[in-house]
């Protein structure tokens, strides 16, 4: 075996799982114990398992055929530590206290989270109350900073873009405009890329406000191009100009108060001005489940592996990016509270204006 800073280390899962999630666990599991001999604790559903702990030690057995399985064999919950300061009802101790106490419990030298923003954030706090911590990036939506890409995304991508293929065929048929709502509340990666991939007429993403004058114009100039249907792809978190011009709390109730998601809303405007007959999908949770892409299994078996790697290193109080083909630490405080958002001339923003996709603004 191979020399390990690390004798023993936690792993959960935590946050909206995504295909990939068990690829990642596998390549960490495998290199962990088989080149450096470690011993890993499973941790049920992400930071709750913490607090409740509801762990077991992991067995080799325990990762063998998950490669290509979806969803996390850990569970997983939005469990968040930080926020709440009261005890907890289930053990009765503060949430924060408790993961401490059970990290020391299980004798952990180092605890990995895979996860998206929240996850790493929480991460990043729990480095600060001395915790040794690696993060990985997961999340279908690709908004976490400092990397270039995170697993699940591309899987994410792939189901939408399929997903559009097939209704654009339903759309051609009928003539009408198809709405097709994806995943994505603040940043619109998802849907630029499946958007751009699967020939949206229309992308609406939540860094570019729309107003429905000018997709109702664009759509209508498609009819009288001969063209009479149309796909407008719309991010869940899309909103309006007139949206974007109100505080946080406004905004956060009068969605609350919305009924439906914005997809509705957008197929019932875009009707009422067009006049033209709309239909709305909602793909929801097909896109974070299923067996994860090759590039999605290749990118987590490489985070994974890496993760052992640093574990062995005793580099802790990171997360793993990848960047520019490399996988490269960044201090999780650089992550923690940020969200990457599309850049308004992305290159994908600038190509799909080129071929004249409408992002609503103009
Ligand atoms: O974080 C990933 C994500 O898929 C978002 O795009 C979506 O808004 C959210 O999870 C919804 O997840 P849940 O309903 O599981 O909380």
């Amino acid at each position: 075996m191979k020399e390990s800073a690390t004798k023993t280390f936690g792993i959960l899962t935590s946050g909206g799982d995504a295909p990939g999630l068990n690829t990642a666990i596998r390549g960490i599991v495998r290199t962990a114990m088989e080149q450096y001999g470690m011993r890993v604790i499973g941790i049920k559903n992400g930071y709750r398992g913490l607090i409740e702990n509801d762990a077991k030690e992991l067995q080799a057995s325990d990762i063998t055929g998950i490669l290509t399985r979806g969803g996390t064999i850990l569970g997983t919950s939005r469990e968040k530590p930080f926020k709440n300061p009261q005890k907890d009802p289930v053990t009765n101790k503060f949430p924060v206290e408790a993961i401490i106490e059970n990290y020391k419990k299980w004798n952990l030298d180092a605890l990995v989270v895979l996860g998206g923003n929240g996850t790493n954030t929480t991460g990043a706090m729990l480095a600060n109350e001395g915790l040794n911590i690696i993060g990985l990036p997961k999340t279908i939506d690709n908004d976490i900073v400092h990397t270039d890409t995170t697993f699940g995304f591309q899987t994410a991508v792939s189901v939408a873009t399929e997903a559009i293929d097939r209704i654009h065929t339903t759309a051609h048929s009928h003539n009408r405009i198809m709405v097709v709502e994806v995943m994505g509340h603040k940043a619109g990666w998802l849907g630029l890329y499946a958007g751009i991939a699967g020939g949206g007429d229309v992308i609406l993403i939540p860094e570019i406000p729309y107003n429905i004058e000018s997709i109702s114009k664009h759509l209508v100039k498609r009819k009288q191009q001969g063209k009479a249907f149309s796909i407008v792809v719309v991010a869940e978190g899309a909103l309006s100009q007139e949206e974007a011009e109100l505080d946080k709390k406004t905004f956060k109730k009068q969605r609350k108060n919305m009924q439906t998601s914005i997809g509705y809303r957008v197929a019932q405007e875009l009707e009422q001005a067009t006049n033209l007959e709309s239909r709305v999908t909602v793909l929801g949770y097909l896109q974070r489940g299923g067996i994860p892409v090759p590039y999605d299994r290749v990118l987590a078996t490489g985070f994974g592996v890496e993760a052992a790697h640093m574990l062995a290193r005793g580099e802790y109080g990171k997360m793993i990016a990848m960047q520019n083909g490399l996988f490269v630490p960044v201090p999780l405080e650089e992550i923690a509270g940020k969200i990457k958002k599309v850049p308004l001339d992305h290159q994908l923003v600038v190509a799909g204006r080129e071929v004249e996709t409408c992002f609503g603004d103009v």
